[in-house]
């Protein structure tokens, strides 16, 4: 029997912090661990930390932050997802589905009616099993020198049952997380 995944879905806890030593301990101390360095954007640090810890590692993290946006002119707030981190020797095991699912669920108790998130375009597929949906049109964010387009690809999840991402243009009213 070909199994790609443990039948129990990995323990994901509530990390009271996440430091950069932490996420050194996940994804070494590589200077573009990301790969988003290119963009050259300034991003801000996740508020509710996720994680995933083996024989004492931290080995996983997902991170949340509410963030204010405005979309087709109307001003609401989303759940930013990001800091999403696994090992590169335990990846394609699930962990990552396990920790972003954690933060999903917690963004679900807290009121916005959409998760955001933003990629590289390689990782669209992946988070397209995760339940994520591309946004097709630009996305204004904010940076130190006034807003640009964000050059990465934005994805978006409905956090609640009816929840549809409406028409118009998108402005993330402050730094991407
Ligand atoms: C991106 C990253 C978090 C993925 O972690 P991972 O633990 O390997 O991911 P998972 O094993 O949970 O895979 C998630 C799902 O995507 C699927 N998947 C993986 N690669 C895929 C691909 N190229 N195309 C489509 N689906 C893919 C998996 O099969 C899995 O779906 P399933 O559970 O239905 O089988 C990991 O590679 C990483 O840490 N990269 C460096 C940091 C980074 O770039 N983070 C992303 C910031 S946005």
């Amino acid at each position: 029997m070909t199994e790609l995944h443990s039948s129990a879905p990995p323990a994901v806890v509530r990390l009271a912090e996440y430091t950069k030593t932490d996420q050194t301990e996940i994804l070494g101390d590589s200077t573009d661990p990301f790969g988003v360095a290119d963009a050259g954007l300034t991003w801000l640090p996740k508020k509710d930390h996720f994680g995933i810890r083996q024989d004492g590692r931290l080995v996983a993290h997902a991170g949340l932050l509410p963030l204010p946006v405005s979309i087709g002119g109307v001003d609401t707030r989303v759940m930013g997802v990001g800091g999403v981190a696994v090992a590169p020797d335990l990846r394609g095991q699930g962990l990552a589905r396990a920790v972003v699912s954690a933060a999903v669920d917690h963004a679900r108790t807290l009121g916005p009616r959409y998760g955001l998130l933003f990629c590289r375009p390689a990782l669209v597929p992946l988070y397209g099993r995760l339940g994520w949906r591309a946004l097709e049109r630009d996305v204004h964010v904010e940076q130190p020198d006034g807003p640009v387009i964000m050059p990465l690809r934005t994805m978006w999840t409905p956090l609640r049952d009816d929840a549809d991402w409406p028409d118009g243009e998108v402005r993330l009213l402050s730094l991407p997380m």
